[in-house]
């Protein structure tokens, strides 16, 4: 596949992949409408909020690709790399404060409801932490296709 070829699946893809994103807003939209049940509609919000995200992003992927090239080099991660350090080490801290909660949990009953919220947390936060991992590679020149 040409350099061309390959931007023309993504960009294609992308643009599927946005139409998937308003369809999930719609039906969390009305699920919303149905439940006051405090879990139900925070995983609602969230899948709302993270669709819309979503969708901006794969809207920058296709701009990046059609319109405004857009590049990450090493030295755009560098010139932060101190404080993305120290928030690197507190959110490491946090995967240990949620796994440990759900270890303090795991024989415990009627205890489901806080039990998946910190699972999503636990989840999160492991994002978090590898985000900033692969910033590190990118710093790093250790990136692929960097
Ligand atoms: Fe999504
Ligand atoms: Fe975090």
């Amino acid at each position: 596949m040409t350099q061309k070829e390959a931007q023309e699946v993504v960009v294609e893809n992308m643009k599927k992949w946005q139409k998937i994103e308003n369809g999930a807003i719609a039906i969390c939209s009305s699920v919303l409408e149905k439940t006051d049940h405090p879990i139900l509609r925070f995983v609602m919000e969230t899948i709302i909020r993270d669709s819309q995200n979503h969708y901006n992003l794969q809207g920058m992927i296709v701009s990046s690709m059609t319109e405004k090239p857009m590049t990450i080099q090493p030295e755009d991660v560098m010139a932060v790399w101190d404080e993305i350090e120290k928030h690197n080490a507190m959110e490491k801290e946090t995967v240990k404060l949620a796994q440990e909660s759900l270890a303090a949990l795991k024989d415990s009953k009627h205890l489901a409801a806080q039990k998946y919220l910190l699972e999503y947390l636990l989840i999160d936060e492991a994002k978090h932490d590898k985000m900033l991992e692969n910033l590190e590679m990118i710093k790093n020149g250790l990136y692929p296709g960097n």
